[in-house]
C-alpha cells in the first residue's frame, strides 16, 4: 500500500484522482484550500479509513511522509485564475517550491499537473512536447501560463540538481462530472444553459474547433505516467486529439439534454482561445495510452451530474 498526497484534491480532477487511488488500494491524503474545490467533492470518501482531508494552502510549507505526490493545486479556469492573478502565480511557483522541497526531503516521487497553456497561442498544430510555446508574459493569461511554465522549470531543475524523481503531464481540455458550474468553460456553460432552457451562446460562426478529454481517460494517463520508470520524466501531453466545432458541441448538448434552448451568436471576443490540439504520440509510445471515451458518451455522464446540481 502506497501513501499518496494529492494537492488540489478537492477540485474537479483531484477529487476523482483521490477516489481512483483509494480504489486501487492506496492510502490518500487530500490537501486543499477550497479556493475552487469543495468538500462536497470528497465528502463520500470521508468514511474511508485510508482517506484524510487537510485544509492547507500550498503557498505555505507543508510536511508529511508519503511515497508519491500529485501536485494539482491551482485554479484551472480563466475566470478563477484571473480573479487574483498574483495568488495564481504564487500558487504555481511557491506551491511547486514547497512540494518539490518536500519530495526532496522525504525522497518521494512527484508529478506536476501542467497544462497545454504552456504552449500559449501556438504557432504549430498539433502541439508536440518539443514545441517551446508562444506566450505573452504580460497578458491576461500569463499568471496561469507563466506560473505553470516556471513550475516546469523548477521541476526539471530539482530533478537535475537534486535527483528528485519528477513527472510532468501537460493536460489538455478535460471535462466531466464535478466541474464547477460557474467556471466559464464551454462544456459546463453549454450544459448549464441547456438544462436551464436558456439560449446557448456561440461566439463567432461556431466553426472554431476544440478537443475534449473525458476525466477518466485523463486520469489513466496521469497514473500511468506516475508509474513509469525514474528515467522518464516527461513532459508528456495527455488529451484527446479528436476535434469538434463549437457549433457541433452546442448541437450535441441540446440533443442530449432534450432542451428547447436556441443557439444564439455573439461576436468573437478579442482573446478567444485559439485552436489547441495535442500530439499524443509520446503518450502512446511511453505510456501505452490513448483516450477511449468518445465525446457523446462523456457528455451523457456529465449531463447526468449537472442535472443533480442545476436548478
Ligand atoms: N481541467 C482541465 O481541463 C485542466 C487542463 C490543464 C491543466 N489542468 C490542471 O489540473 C489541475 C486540476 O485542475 P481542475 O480542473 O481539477 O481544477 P479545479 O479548480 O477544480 O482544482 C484545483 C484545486 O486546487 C485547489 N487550490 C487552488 N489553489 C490552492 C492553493 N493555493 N492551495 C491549496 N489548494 C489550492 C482548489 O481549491 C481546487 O480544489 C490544475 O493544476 C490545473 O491547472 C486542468
Amino acid at each position: 500500500m502506497k501513501k499518496i498526497l494529492v494537492t488540489g484534491g478537492a477540485g474537479f480532477l483531484g477529487s476523482h484522482l483521490c477516489e481512483r487511488l483509494l480504489n486501487e488500494g492506496n492510502e490518500v491524503v487530500c490537501l486543499d484550500n477550497y479556493f475552487t474545490g469543495q468538500k462536497t467533492n470528497v465528502v463520500h470518501l470521508l468514511d474511508n479509513p485510508y482517506f484524510e482531508l487537510i485544509r492547507h494552502d500550498v503557498t505555505m510549507p507543508f510536511f508529511i511522509e508519503v511515497d508519491e505526490i500529485y501536485n494539482l493545486a491551482c485554479p484551472a479556469s480563466p475566470v478563477h485564475y484571473q480573479y487574483n492573478p498574483i495568488k495564481t502565480v504564487k500558487t504555481s511557483v511557491l506551491g511547486a517550491v514547497n512540494m518539490l522541497g518536500l519530495a526532496k526531503r522525504i525522497k518521494a516521487k512527484i508529478l506536476q499537473a501542467s497544462t497545454s497553456e504552456v504552449y500559449g497561442d501556438p504557432q504549430i498544430h498539433p502541439q508536440t512536447e518539443s514545441y517551446w510555446g508562444h506566450v505573452n508574459p504580460i497578458g491576461e493569461r500569463a499568471c496561469y501560463d507563466e506560473g505553470k511554465r516556471a513550475a516546469e522549470t523548477l521541476f526539471v531543475n530539482y530533478h537535475k540538481q537534486n535527483k528528485v524523481r519528477i513527472k510532468i503531464i501537460r493536460i489538455f481540455n478535460t471535462y466531466g462530472p464535478r466541474m464547477h458550474p460557474n467556471d466559464g468553460r464551454v462544456v459546463s456553460n453549454f450544459i448549464v444553459q441547456a438544462l436551464q432552457g436558456k439560449d446557448i451562446t456561440v461566439y463567432g460562426d461556431g466553426s472554431q474547433t476544440r478537443s475534449f478529454c473525458y476525466y477518466s481517460d485523463l486520469l489513466d494517463g496521469m497514473i500511468r505516467l506516475m508509474n513509469t520508470g525514474d528515467d522518464f520524466t516527461g513532459p508528456v501531453n495527455v488529451g484527446n486529439p479528436h476535434e469538434f466545432t463549437i457549433l457541433e458541441l452546442a448541437e450535441k448538448v441540446i440533443r442530449l439534454t432534450g432542451s428547447k434552448s436556441q443557439i444564439i451568436r455573439k461576436p468573437l471576443p478579442y482573446d478567444d482561445t485559439k485552436q489547441r490540439k495535442p500530439d499524443i504520440s509520446l503518450a502512446k509510445s511511453k505510456l501505452g495510452w490513448e483516450p477511449k471515451i468518445e465525446l457523446e458518451e462523456g457528455l451523457i455522464k456529465t449531463i447526468d451530474f449537472f442535472r443533480t446540481i442545476v436548478k
